[in-house]
């Protein structure tokens, strides 16, 4: 398994452009299913997860190309209803294919995706809101079964607004007969750019972005031509990196209107940052200023920049208290940051990080894929030398993070396979 050798301590200066948004990709792919004909999807991140997600529209009949930056999807013959285990064991997001499948054809069966290292990760909502559209829902020796013979339009509620499951009945609803309400919807830029690349198919949808959205069922679809948005989660992982090394990096495409909450506590925290239309200048400040965050559904304080920003606080002057409430078990980061010298108890879903002086390099263990992206940002800060192991969760969903570092004057070097 590869690892990442990180020499700390290097105020990291210059620019960077940020990639396309994997989960704005990964919905906006499995969107193409709806249409017949070639989709092409724009600035798609080249990740792992997107290859993966690419293996399963070609195991559902699709043809799937992609190189430097675009998918091209061919989607004339999706014959088979099936997307296996072996694929959605090892990317969750292979549940999205559930709506669009049973919209296309009117059959779905697709593997549940069972937990993962940060939770549970229950599809419950996503079920109730198909079963409420007329679908026929089985559970049977960890297959979800899904059938109907035309989904029809529903009032739907969720208890939780749930990213994933909006985008699987949003992608549903489009297809169906009539209309229908999410209510109480996830509101993430990603939901919001899978809705456009819907409109631009000749969907009728209102209200993405807004915790109540309606969509008017069409007979058909056009095939996708679609841009997506740049990625958020990027965005933020290298403004805290400016802030934690102390440095000045101008962030490229990037939507800082994405990142409203992110930097509020990090000017708070003493980060300057200039926002631009498109880009963002940080400047890290000597030593930052410790700032509690509670994670919240967009656009409160994103889940998925926790583990960055308690890589940051680690170093800070104060103490931070991070609460987190969308998953409950997402500070696997902790013992690793500890190793490396940090200061931190946990109780429950609230970690409290007493700031030392510095941290030290250590070999530390990646354990999911925001966890991995902590460490990196801690390595960077870090005096002497990190080595993170088990780096195939980091390529997830960073795309060639080393190169990006590395022309930021970060001393960072991938080890291939036990080297
Ligand atoms: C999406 O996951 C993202 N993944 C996650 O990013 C992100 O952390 C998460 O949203 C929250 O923002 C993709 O978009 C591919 P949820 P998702 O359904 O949709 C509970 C990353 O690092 N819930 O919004 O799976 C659930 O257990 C990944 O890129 C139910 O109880 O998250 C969780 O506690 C990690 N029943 C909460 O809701 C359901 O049916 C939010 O989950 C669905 C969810």
């Amino acid at each position: 398994m590869d690892k990442l050798e990180i020499e700390g301590g290097i105020r990291l200066k210059g620019e960077v452009s940020i990639s396309g948004a994997k989960n704005a990709a990964l919905p906006i792919m499995v969107a193409s299913i709806l249409a017949s004909g070639e989709s092409t999807v724009d600035r798609v991140p080249e990740l792992v997860d997107v290859k993966t997600m690419g293996k399963l529209l070609g195991h559902l009949g699709a043809d799937f190309r992609y190189s430097s930056g675009k998918a091209v999807i061919g989607t004339d013959r999706i014959n088979n209803h099936v997307a296996p285990y072996e694929l959605v064991k090892t990317m969750r997001a292979s549940v999205l294919v559930l709506g669009p499948l049973l919209a296309r054809r009117g059959s779905a069966k697709v593997s549940l995706p069972g937990g993962c290292a940060i939770g549970a990760r229950p599809i419950n909502l996503h079920l109730m809101g198909l079963k409420k559209m007329g679908a026929a829902i089985e559970l049977d020796r960890g297959y979800v079964t899904a059938r109907s013979d035309g989904l029809k339009g529903a009032v739907i509620y969720f208890d939780i607004p749930t990213v994933t499951g909006t985008e699987n009945l949003l992608m549903a609803a489009s297809l169906a007969r009539g209309v229908t309400v999410l209510e109480n919807a996830a509101r993430e830029p990603e939901v919001v750019d899978l809705a456009n690349a819907l409109n631009s198919m000749g969907a009728r949808i209102s209200g993405a972005g807004e915790s109540v959205i309606e969509i008017e069922g069409v007979d058909a679809l056009r095939p996708l031509k679609y841009k997506i948005i740049p990625d958020r989660v990027e965005t933020a992982t290298f403004m805290i990196v400016a802030g934690t090394t102390g440095g000045e990096v101008l962030i490229r495409e990037c939507r800082p209107e994405h990142n409203d909450a992110l930097i509020t506590k990090l000017e708070e925290a003493g980060l300057t940052i200039e926002r631009g239309e498109d880009r963002i200048r940080v400047i890290g400040p000597d030593r930052p200023v410790a700032r509690d965050i509670k994670t919240m559904p967009y656009p409160g304080f994103p889940t998925d920049m926790q583990a960055q920003f308690m890589a940051l606080m680690s170093t800070a002057q104060g103490t931070s208290v991070i609460r987190e409430t969308i998953f409950e078990n997402r500070f696997m980061h902790v013992a690793e940051l500890k190793r490396m010298g940090a200061d931190i108890d946990i109780e429950g879903g609230v970690a409290t990080v007493r700031g030392v002086p510095s941290l030290k390099g250590a070999d530390v263990m990646a354990t999911d894929l925001r966890a991995s992206a902590s460490l990196i940002v801690a390595g960077l800060a870090a005096q002497g030398k990190t080595t993170i192991h088990r780096l195939y969760h980091l390529d997830r969903g960073y795309e060639r993070i080393e190169k990006k570092l590395e022309g930021l004057g970060a001393s960072v070097r991938r080890m291939q396979k036990d080297a």
